[in-house]
């Protein structure tokens, strides 16, 4: 089965949890604008790395249906409240919830999408350790980006460990902790999750660069024209081209000027595959191990 396939069938596991949790949400201002945020449906990556990882060490991927529901509602819980900070006004395609609803009502949706991502954890109260990790670790991560903490490669990853990586980590932990995983196998794979995860989040830094608003669903240019910490901007700026010069060019050009910081971006991204594959080398060969690298793969070759 190819990724883009199997990434639909494992979607299709979490909208059988989501619809339930929906119903009762009072006011039917702040009920709309979560039921909208479960309705635009993303790439769906985490829930096909949270029922991979349940799989690899020996669980079913509807064992793990219900953990991956909960690590995809703190996705979104994340992104809406990312669009508030970034300013963002388009995502998946469609107007963000702070656009619609005012900023108030989206910080309020994120709390009722974590809330119910807490509610479906607390199945396995086993989960809540890993997704309190991942939560405390994305407000460092995006706090982060306010204060110009990455500077160099090392601080970089550290940032985009918290900011992307950290929910990555807790998707395949989770995913085998309900796989029934021993403790070795959980730790092999929270390693897994989190440097594809930082892979992720390089790649999310390239196709700022080089893609449209078209093809990604939501803007383009934000890290450079916000001054998000940006692996390829970095490097940019590193190499001794302005923010200014950047600022100025059109998609193309762009792409062009900072040719070699994507390159090195792409080094940058194998090397984080190469060190998640080494946290499941000693795993079992299985047909879901294998899918978990091309997972990997797909992370860091995507365009969008
Ligand atoms: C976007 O994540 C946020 C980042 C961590 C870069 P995704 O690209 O997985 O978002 P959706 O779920 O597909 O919209
Ligand atoms: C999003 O980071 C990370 C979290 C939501 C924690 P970005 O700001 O880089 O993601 P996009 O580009 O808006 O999706
Ligand atoms: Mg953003
Ligand atoms: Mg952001």
């Amino acid at each position: 089965m190819e990724i883009e396939q199997l990434l639909e069938e494992r979607a299709g596991l979490v909208d059988m949890e989501l619809p339930a949790l929906l119903q009762d949400i009072k006011p039917p201002e702040l009920g709309a604008a979560v039921a909208y945020a479960v309705a635009s449906k993303g790439k769906r990556i985490r829930p096909a790395l949270v029922t991979l990882a349940c799989e690899a060490v020996g669980g079913t991927a509807r064992d793990a249906s219900f953990a991956a529901a909960s690590i995809e509602l703190i996705h979104s819980s994340s992104l809406v409240l990312d669009d508030v900070i970034d300013k963002s006004e388009k995502r998946r395609g469609r107007d963000t919830i702070h656009k619609v609803w005012g900023t108030d009502m989206a910080l309020l949706t994120v709390q009722i999408l974590a809330a119910l991502s807490l509610k479906i954890a607390a199945r396995d109260p086993r989960l809540i350790h890993a997704i309190a990790d991942s939560l405390f670790y994305m407000g460092e991560g995006e706090a982060m980006e306010l204060v110009d903490f990455a500077k160099d490669k090392r601080s970089y990853i550290e940032l985009a460990f918290r900011k992307t990586g950290s929910l990555f980590g807790s998707a395949s932990q989770v995913g085998a902790i309900v796989g029934g995983g021993n403790k070795q196998q959980v730790k092999d794979m929270t390693g897994f999750g989190k440097h594809i995860g930082i892979a992720f989040q390089i790649r999310d830094d390239i196709l700022d660069c080089i893609s449209s608003e078209e093809d990604l669903g939501k803007p383009v240019k934000k890290d450079l024209f916000m001054g998000r910490p940006s692996i390829v901007i970095l490097d940019a700026l590193n190499s001794g081209i302005s923010l200014e010069r950047m600022m100025k060019c059109n998609n193309g050009e762009l792409m062009h000027l900072v040719e070699d910081s994507i390159d090195y971006a792409e080094e940058t991204a194998k090397e984080e595959m190469e060190l998640a594959k080494s946290h499941i080398e000693t795993l079992d060969e299985n047909h879901a191990k294998r899918k978990l690298i091309e997972l990997g793969e797909y992370i860091i070759n995507r365009s969008k």
